[in-house]
């Protein structure tokens, strides 16, 4: 199943919003999910901004992406809500995603620490935060790319063997 993977892509920036630089993390993440047979259906470049990270999120789910991945805002700035605005939607968090993340991030830089990534369930999607640095979100992606396709499943109700 994982070359029909449906993607939806989201930056968050309150910079790239704004145009005040290019974003460079959804087309490292696109690129990234090409390489891996999976199809980007839906991007979106978004603020730091709680309520619009959620209704991107679940307008992307409701159009069909099994797995929303979400580039910045997972840090402990004072606009990093990333995490929060998931919180607020998801129907369970995985944290085997968070976990694995920061401990293999861990081995390339010590402020991985400072990543709240997560994963979680909203809706019918699975929803992947990663950081906003363009390399480090596509390196996060490849540590747990081997367990998205079994866990969009589950998301998106298709029945598994497990
Ligand atoms: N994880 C990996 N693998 N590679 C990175 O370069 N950058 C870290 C961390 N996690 C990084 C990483 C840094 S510097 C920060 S501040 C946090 O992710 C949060 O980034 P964000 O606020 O842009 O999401």
């Amino acid at each position: 199943m994982s070359d029909s993977i449906s993607v939806g892509v989201i930056t968050v920036s309150d910079r790239a919003a704004a145009g005040e630089y290019e974003d460079h993390g959804g087309p490292a993440l696109c690129k990234a999910c090409d390489e891996y047979g999976w199809k980007v259906e839906a991007e979106a470049v978004i603020p730091d901004d709680l309520k619009k990270i959620q209704t991107t999120i679940r307008a992307f789910s409701a159009q069909g992406c099994g797995l929303v991945l979400t580039t910045g805002g997972t840090g402990v700035d004072i606009r990093d809500v990333t995490p929060e605005a998931i919180r607020g939607i998801m129907r369970v968090e995985i944290p085997g995603f968070g976990e694995s993340i920061r401990i293999q991030s861990l081995g390339i830089t010590p402020n991985a620490i400072l990543s709240r990534s997560l994963a979680a369930i909203v809706d019918r999607s699975l929803v992947i935060a990663l950081p906003g640095k363009p390399t480090g979100a596509v390196e996060c992606l490849g540590f747990v790319k081997g367990a998205i396709p079994h866990s969009v499943k589950l998301a998106l109700g298709v029945p598994t063997s497990c």
